[in-house]
């Protein structure tokens, strides 16, 4: 069966929407970078082995990355889910898991990278919002986009009320991608996500063309 790893830094939402997909995988272990991650707790309950790295503990990115990198290389995982993981990670850390390393992002990419992208989108006006999976790349939020789920901005939207539609939005799409690289159907390929197979898309849902 193949395995995979959750890095989480917080409430973990969308490690609970992964771990109770039913994926064709097991989840090897849950990591955070924080001990007060609310979604350890949730991790735990389910019986998953839970560790902590706290990133406070390192002189530098590149140390607190090695020791995440030989916890995550220690449960041999064929995919890495950044869920909610608050750290930029360091090029070693990344080429070292490149194309089983994925991550989700509350914008539709390449707009809005970075933090507070729900004030991002309100400031800028946009009509369309949503969120992306993308695999992993060096350059922050810029890799490979997978998948977008878009929701309208709707008149008197604020943070929190556009927030709670795209995290819903999240909860759906983020799932779908990881099964689909559980199933082998889902590659990196010369820098672009490449599906294979047949696809079911539904609502506001986009996703690559399949082969
Ligand atoms: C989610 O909205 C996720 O997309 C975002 O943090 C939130 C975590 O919530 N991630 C990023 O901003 C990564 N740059 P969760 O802990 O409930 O899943």
């Amino acid at each position: 069966m193949k395995r995979y790893v959750i890095l989480i830094s917080g409430r973990g939402s969308n490690m609970e929407s992964l771990l109770d997909a039913g994926l064709p995988g097991a989840c090897a272990a849950v990591i955070s970078n924080r001990a007060d991650a609310a979604g350890l707790a949730f991790a735990a309950s389910r019986g998953i082995v839970t560790h902590v790295i706290d990133h406070r503990g390192f002189a530098s990115r590149e140390d607190f990355d090695s020791a995440l990198a030989a916890e995550v290389g220690r449960h041999a995982p064929d995919l890495i889910l950044l869920a909610g993981f608050m750290r930029i990670l360091t090029d070693g850390f990344v080429r070292r898991f490149e194309g089983r390393l994925l991550n989700i992002h509350p914008s539709l990419l390449p707009a809005f990278p970075g933090i507070k992208t729900h004030a991002q989108a309100l400031a800028a006006g946009v009509r369309l919002h949503g969120c992306s999976v993308h695999f992993v790349t060096p350059a922050l939020d810029g890799g490979p986009i997978i998948a977008q789920a878009a929701v309208p901005v709707q008149a008197g939207d604020d943070e929190a009320s556009l927030g709670r539609r795209v995290l819903a939005e999240e909860h759906r799409l983020y799932p779908r991608v990881a099964r689909w690289l559980l199933e082998g159907r889902l590659h990196l390929v010369a820098g672009r996500a490449q599906l294979v197979g047949e696809i079911a898309v539904g609502g506001a849902l986009h996703v690559p063309q399949t082969e």
